[in-house]
């Protein structure tokens, strides 16, 4: 067996390497020239790097000349012009899936990462199941849809599609800038702190990543990937305070105040030229009232449930922020 595995510098894609190599599973990662090494150092002397990109077709079939199987978990979540989300989650996808076609001689399964966003928000009462039709609100969502698509309707060899809702954990930058507030001894909520999350630790959502690849009742299947706990966004905050050990006071953000805090974060993601999570596109999904998945398909077809519970969860990743001087 050997993985080509791609995304492996991001955040949820080094989780996955974590796990492989654990596994001891031979892989190779496809890396850009530019990417950040930083997550992935400490396995550079026992993997293959492959330079090149999703959106560059030579490269992509020489990364996986090789592979007996493949996992997708590069994509953009942060951009500064829409067309880059289509650009690496539709087009990226496409070309990742033209080229496992190529090689299908060879590989077996791909696994591919794709996002809540692709089918867009559920609430509590009505959690988004598998086959609910898809209607996502963001661009971002669109171009996860839009990259399934091609992996579901086009591809040739067997493969699985996960669906995370938010993922939290070690090496996350989105999820910091709630401890840094609560650090900050704020308890900034919006919407009245109403909005309620599913979530996923990233360990347990690579473990499933690394299971998906050989489970023989995953092919041809679209899971969602999450802990079975539902918490608001208010709830969340008050977790990492309690855990922080901080007193904090409310910082209330209502929905209209959020429009020009995303629309003066996207200018200054263009003055510095850094994609930021806050953006307009952002704002669509943040004033949603609910992103709520319901994980237990992958419970009752693949047995595998997301252990880790929210209170360890937050634990860990405040130790590692703590641990990398993050706060
Ligand atoms: N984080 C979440 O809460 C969440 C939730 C649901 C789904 N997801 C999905 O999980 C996946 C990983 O997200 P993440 O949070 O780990 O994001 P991330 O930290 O920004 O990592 C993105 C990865 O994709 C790579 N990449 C982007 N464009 C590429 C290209 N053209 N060619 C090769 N590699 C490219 C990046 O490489 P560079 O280092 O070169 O930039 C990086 O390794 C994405 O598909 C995302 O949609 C994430």
């Amino acid at each position: 067996m050997k993985v080509l595995l791609t995304g492996a510098s991001g955040f949820v894609g080094s989780h996955i390497l974590d796990s492989l190599l654990a596994r001891g599973i031979a892989t190779a990662v496809l890396l850009r020239p530019t990417s950040n090494r930083r997550f992935i150092e400490q396995h550079l002397s026992q993997i293959e790097v492959r330079l090149g990109s999703i959106n560059d077709l030579p490269s992509l079939r020489d990364s996986m000349h090789d592979a007996t199987h493949v996992i997708h978990c590069a994509g953009c979540t942060k951009a500064l012009r829409v067309a880059e989300f289509y650009d690496a989650n539709h087009v990226g996808a496409r070309n990742v899936v033209e080229t496992v076609n190529h090689r299908r001689d060879h590989i077996q399964r791909l696994v591919h990462i794709s996002s809540l966003a692709a089918v867009g928000p559920a609430p509590p009462a009505k959690p988004a199941r598998e086959d609910d039709p898809p209607r996502p609100v963001s661009e971002y969502g669109k171009s996860k849809l839009a990259g399934e698509r091609e992996v579901r309707e086009n591809c040739r060899t067997g493969f699985v599609v996960l669906r995370p809702p938010v993922v939290y954990g070690p090496r996350d930058d989105v999820l910091l800038y709630l401890f840094k507030a609560v650090e900050f001894q704020l308890l900034p909520t919006f919407g009245g702190g109403r909005q309620a999350l599913s979530l996923v630790f990233v360990k347990d959502l690579a473990e499933l990543a690394v299971t998906s690849l050989t489970h023989p009742a995953a092919s041809g299947r679209t899971f969602f990937v999450a802990s079975p706990e539902i918490v608001t966004t208010r709830e969340l905050a008050k977790q990492i305070a309690a855990q922080m050990n901080v007193r904090t006071m409310p910082l209330p953000l209502p929905t209209a105040m959020l429009w020009p805090v995303c629309v003066i974060r996207e200018l200054l993601s263009r003055l510095t030229g850094r994609a930021n999570v806050l953006n307009r596109h952002k704002y669509v999904e943040l004033r949603s009232p609910a992103w709520v998945c319901d994980p237990s398909k992958l419970r009752q077809e693949l047995g595998f449930e997301c252990s880790m519970d929210l209170k360890k969860g937050i634990a860990e990743t405040l130790a590692w922020y703590r641990q990398q001087g993050w706060l």
